[in-house]
């Protein structure tokens, strides 16, 4: 074992599949783990009693008690340059975008404000132990670049796009068919594939795009297949609406994308609300993803996400925060309104669905399940240490807590970023909330 090696001991556990389907061999659980990294990978993963004696006497171990250790969070959905109107009251979705969104985005196109929001926001995203995001930047190339060049520093594994909208929007926020395609173009050449960065080929949402701009979208997945593509569907009832309006000819709000070539297994639409079944079906014959977003859902009134439905069509779904109509940068507050959305819905959503979800299952849905989302031999080891005392209150709560998956569901209840003991990406320590980093802005 070479000195790049390093090893943590606490309470571990990660998902190898879904545990809605088979419980009982979806996840691997170790009282007293130990996790073993090497050039930033995982190395070994096992009992500590087991896997001691196999290593070298001088290799320091960093120990965490009481609390566990488990793969970094993977936000499916999210727009950093939304971060500052978190909580901006009384709208709903259009008239929340004219009100709020729209102003704020129309900075984005000055370089030195999108490195200073960006780096802010991987911060808040670290501190609330999310190692991997899709994220929306504005139409501005700039946010992106500047996106980009922030995460690029941290080491992070993070997909972004340009903003493509060329209608309903302000006229210093749209841009055109042709430059749009032109622009995100030039970012795909530059950043996808750099280091840990993709790119997501990201038109709004229909109602913001000409036909001509879609069919730009869907040239540029052809030219690069395994690019990403980003955008919402489905969440608020008047947009629905809108959307069949101005675009007759389809048959639904999918059919709109599918008809312009952007389904696929790189493709991840927010919400998802209001579907139908050939919606569902032609979700899940394409492999596209579907992003959990129940704090905005709640938010700005928009509904109760079925997922339920979801996974009987055997589409992936993961996490989104949606910041800034979703209202926390946490998973586990996003966990913990997803959990109230489907008792809305008189479902169950378990501990142990909503760790997968926030972990393996957003990978899943990005389709990097190869490179992150859990501690198989080989992945990059990106985890989050969660601490069951980190309030007076949790403390409490969870010396009445029976066992491990009760301490679970007692974290997404009660958790936030004060419950984010230290954030690792690729075995390096990147936040610990006993020493945070000073804000960028
Ligand atoms: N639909 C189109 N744009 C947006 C956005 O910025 N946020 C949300 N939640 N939905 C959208
Ligand atoms: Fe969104």
């Amino acid at each position: 074992m070479n000195n790049t090696t390093k090893a943590f001991r606490g309470e571990i556990l990660h998902f190898l599949s879904d545990p809605a389907l088979d419980e009982a061999n979806s996840y691997q659980y170790f009282q007293d783990g130990l996790l073993v990294v090497t050039d930033g990978l995982v190395e070994m993963i096992g009992h500590a009693q087991e896997l001691l004696p196999k290593l070298s006497d001088d290799l320091s171990i960093t120990e965490h008690r009481n609390g566990i250790l488990m793969p970094g969070f993977v936000d499916t959905h999210i727009h950093f340059p939304q971060t500052e109107i978190i909580g901006s009251y009384g709208e709903q979705l259009l008239e929340w975008l004219d009100t709020y969104t729209f102003p704020t985005e129309s900075q984005f196109g000055d370089m030195e404000f999108a490195l200073g929001r960006a780096q802010f926001f991987l911060d808040q995203l670290l501190q609330n132990g999310t190692t991997t995001a899709l994220v929306f930047g504005t139409v501005h190339p700039e946010s992106v670049e500047a996106f980009f060049q922030q995460a690029q520093k941290m080491k992070l594994r993070m997909i972004c796009g340009k903003v493509m909208m060329d209608r309903n929007a302000p006229d210093d926020l749209t841009d055109t068919a042709q430059s749009s395609y032109d622009e995100s173009k030039a970012l795909i050449e530059k950043w996808h594939g750099k280091d840990r960065l993709h790119y997501a080929v990201t038109p709004r949402f229909a109602p913001t795009s000409t036909s001509e701009q879609l069919h730009k979208a869907g040239d540029l997945l052809k030219e690069y297949p395994d690019v990403f593509m980003h955008t919402h569907l489905s969440e608020n009832e008047n947009e629905c609406a809108w959307v069949n309006e101005l675009f007759p000819d389809c048959e639904n709000y999918l059919d709109v994308y599918d008809q312009h070539g952007l389904l696929s297994k790189r493709s991840v639409f927010a919400h998802g609300i209001h579907l139908c079944d050939s919606e569902y079906q032609r979700l899940s014959d394409t492999n596209s993803s579907l992003s959990y977003c129940p704090t905005s859902n709640l938010f700005l009134g928009s509904g109760l996400f079925n997922l339920q439905k979801a996974q009987e069509y055997n589409i992936d779904v993961g996490i989104g925060t949606d910041v800034g109509a979703g209202t926390s940068f946490s998973q586990l507050q996003t966990l913990n309104e997803g959990y109230k959305v489907q008792q809305l819905r008189g479902e169950k959503l378990t501990a142990l669905k909503s760790f997968f979800l926030a972990t393996l299952g957003g990978a899943n849905a990005l389709d990097l399940n190869h490179k992150i989302g859990n501690f198989e031999l080989g992945k990059e080891a990106d985890f989050v240490v969660l601490d069951y005392q980190c309030t007076d209150l949790m403390r409490v709560r969870m010396k009445k807590a029976k066992d491990m998956l009760e301490r679970l569901f007692v974290l997404t209840t009660l958790g936030d970023d004060r419950a984010i003991k230290a954030t690792y990406v690729m075995g390096e320590l990147m936040h610990d909330r006993n020493s945070p980093k000073k804000s960028a802005i």
